[in-house]
């Protein structure tokens, strides 16, 4: 489902390279759960961004969904984030000028189907009936975190990363999301892989990937 190969990341900032991911080689089935953790600045946002394409890496490739990203062109990677891929950013990203109910239908229009009624539901799964017309601006942090959730689920990806999703919500809110997600896994068999400190979230995760310093430092199945 989704496999890297030899991955590294190098950012050159102030002249000087860093380089954030080391030589990292992955096998993630489909339907997997999968957990990354690790410290601060460990590199996992890094890694989410090149396997969901959002990100190129400095050497090596990804395959994702049975396509070799690097041999995507720019709209390739788009229309198979469109259809394929969900994704929850650490920062939200909704786009301020449109509604909650708007900002869950962007990646539906994207593929020309809007279903407002599917939006709706989740919507209300995610604890945000009758917040459906509020702006972004409208909406307090852990708010905007479920729209943005509430986006990634809506044109039921084949695989769903999120990166610290349930960061900034309450401990019932959070349940609520972990629930929706494991939902998508064993009924739809999504594949997930999340980014996590919460160990609620960590612990349904059948495997995790620890990170440090760039480098896997352990990678153990349950
Ligand atoms: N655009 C960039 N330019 C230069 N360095 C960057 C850039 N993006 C990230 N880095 C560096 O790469 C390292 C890994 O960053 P990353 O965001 O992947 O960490 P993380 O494990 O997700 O951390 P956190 O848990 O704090 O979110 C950090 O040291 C960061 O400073
Ligand atoms: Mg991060």
């Amino acid at each position: 489902m989704i496999e890297c190969n030899q991955l590294t990341r190098t950012y050159t900032s102030g002249g000087r390279a860093l380089t954030v991911l080391k030589d990292i080689t992955l096998r993630i089935d489909a339907g997997a759960f999968t957990a990354i953790v690790g410290p601060s600045g460990s590199g996992k946002t890094t890694l989410l961004g090149l396997l969901a394409g959002l990100d190129a890496p400095t050497s090596g490739s990804v395959t994702l969904d049975g396509h070799q990203l690097n041999q995507l062109d720019e709209d390739g990677r788009a229309r198979l984030r469109a259809e394929r891929v969900g994704f929850v950013f650490q920062s939200f990203q909704l786009i301020p000028t449109l509604t909650a109910l708007e900002n869950v239908l962007v990646p539906l229009e994207l593929s020309g189907e809007p279903d407002v009624a599917r939006a709706l539901g989740l919507l209300s799964d995610v604890g945000l009936a009758g917040r459906e017309h509020h702006y972004p601006s409208q909406l307090s942090g852990g708010e905007q975190q479920r729209v943005a959730l509430a986006r990634a689920f809506v044109n039921q990806p084949a695989v769903l990363f999120a990166d610290e999703p349930t960061g900034n919500l309450d401990a019932r809110t959070g349940q609520t999301i972990v629930q929706l997600m494991s939902e998508l896994n064993r009924k739809h068999g999504t594949t997930l892989v999340l980014v996590t400190h919460d160990p609620a979230l960590a612990a349904l995760a059948r495997r995790t990937i620890r990170l440090t310093d760039g480098e896997v430092v352990s990678d153990t199945t349950t």
